[in-house]
């Protein structure tokens, strides 16, 4: 039974929003956070490929969301099949991980290939913006369940001597993540509201920092207590029973419960599995690949630029947005940008549809459509 929440997202801004008169679709670039709020139009497929490839937009179900616009805006232009099956293919090009985009597409196309040219425009209009507000009830949705989870390991602090409850969270899966709520964040947002006392770790994520400068910005904008560590804390504040439990996003879930998701996850779960931490992963059920069983063998993990690596950008004491060099010259990066967490060392899935074992019967039934 899902205990009650409150109803509006935690912010008032959606990292995503169609413009009414269908001509383009306005979102946060979110490589200007958390030194400016930026806003960026996006008005063909082009731009929405663009906003992926270069993380203006990331996250998955944001990612996703964004691909199905791009797809209807594709087909305010020209929807004639090849002209939106080479904007689908650019837009399945522009990131390899997330399995959203995917999802997206393909939902787009089975709505465009069973219509006339003529309908397209509007039809793949309504689509993507039911693409949009169902991500906002699923994550609503996976709030209400993640929340009693919350609520049980908070009564147990307090009965071992009180304290608020320690959340640690990697990368962001929050509301800039998805079109609203985020996903690991909405049990906490929602918990944060019904005046539950918490405080998130929250990890810097490096190489791109997304813990740093895109979770620690939204958790402040709502007033949740946070604080940032390096990545390489978690496990020594695991040690010192400083963490409750751990929740994080998910890119990619396979049939068996293996979990891809931002580069380092998988050690915070090694940590909280020796400290006899759960580690939770919050998804919608549209990030569950039934077609993949062995995560490790068969997700795509995607490569990113050494850059990432070797520099770092921030906003120096004059203000001036800068990167800057943090290693020798010439020196080689590696960037693996995503890692996969075996499904043996996940507590559970907070899903949509409830909470689930990470394991193939239980996912199978989850989707399983027959009553
Ligand atoms: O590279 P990013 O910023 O797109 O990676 C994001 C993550 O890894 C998130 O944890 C994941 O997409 C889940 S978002 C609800």
């Amino acid at each position: 039974m899902n205990a009650p929440g409150p109803t509006e997202p935690p912010h008032r801004l959606r990292p995503l929003r169609a413009l009414p008169d269908a001509s383009g679709v306005e979102i946060i670039d979110q490589r200007h956070l958390p030194h400016a709020l930026r806003m960026a139009t996006l008005r063909t497929a082009a731009d929405a490929t663009l906003a992926i490839a270069d993380m203006a937009v990331r996250g998955a179900p944001l990612i996703g969301a964004t691909a199905a616009f791009g797809v209807a805006l594709q087909a305010q232009h020209e929807a004639r099949d090849a002209a939106l099956q080479a904007a689908t293919a650019a837009l399945q090009a522009a990131r390899p991980t997330a399995v959203n985009l995917a999802w997206a597409l393909q939902r787009m196309q089975r709505r465009w290939l069973a219509l006339p040219v003529a309908d397209r425009a509007a039809a793949c209009w309504a689509e993507a913006l039911a693409v949009a507000e169902e991500d906002i009830a699923v994550n609503a949705a996976i709030g209400r369940n993640g929340l009693p989870l919350l609520q049980a390991l908070a009564a147990r602090r307090s009965a071992a001597g009180g304290g608020p409850l320690q959340v640690l969270t990697h990368c962001n899966a929050g509301w800039l993540a998805t079109v609203g709520w985020g996903t690991a964040t909405a049990p906490i947002y929602m918990a944060h509201a019904l005046g539950m006392k918490l405080h998130v770790w929250v990890d810097e994520t490096r190489p791109r920092n997304q813990g740093a400068s895109l979770t620690a910005w939204e958790l402040g904008q709502a007033g949740v207590p946070h604080t940032v560590v390096a990545d390489n804390a978690g496990g020594h504040l695991m040690q010192h029973r400083q963490v409750d439990l751990v929740i994080v996003g998910a890119d990619r879930v396979t049939a068996r419960g293996d979990v891809c998701n931002k580069i380092g996850t998988y050690l915070k779960a090694l940590a909280a599995r020796d400290n006899g931490i759960p580690f939770y992963v919050a998804m919608p059920t549209s990030t569950l690949d039934l077609s993949l069983t062995d995560g490790l063998a068969e997700i795509p993990i995607e490569e990113r630029s050494g850059r990432e690596v070797t520099h770092l950008s921030g906003r120096s004491a004059s203000g001036a947005l800068v990167e800057v060099q943090v290693t020798p010259d010439g020196t080689a990066a590696a960037n693996p940008a995503f890692d996969v967490t075996p499904a043996r060392l996940v507590t559970g899935l907070i899903t949509e549809r409830g909470l689930v074992p990470a394991q193939e019967a239980a996912l199978r039934r989850l989707m399983d459509p027959r009553p």
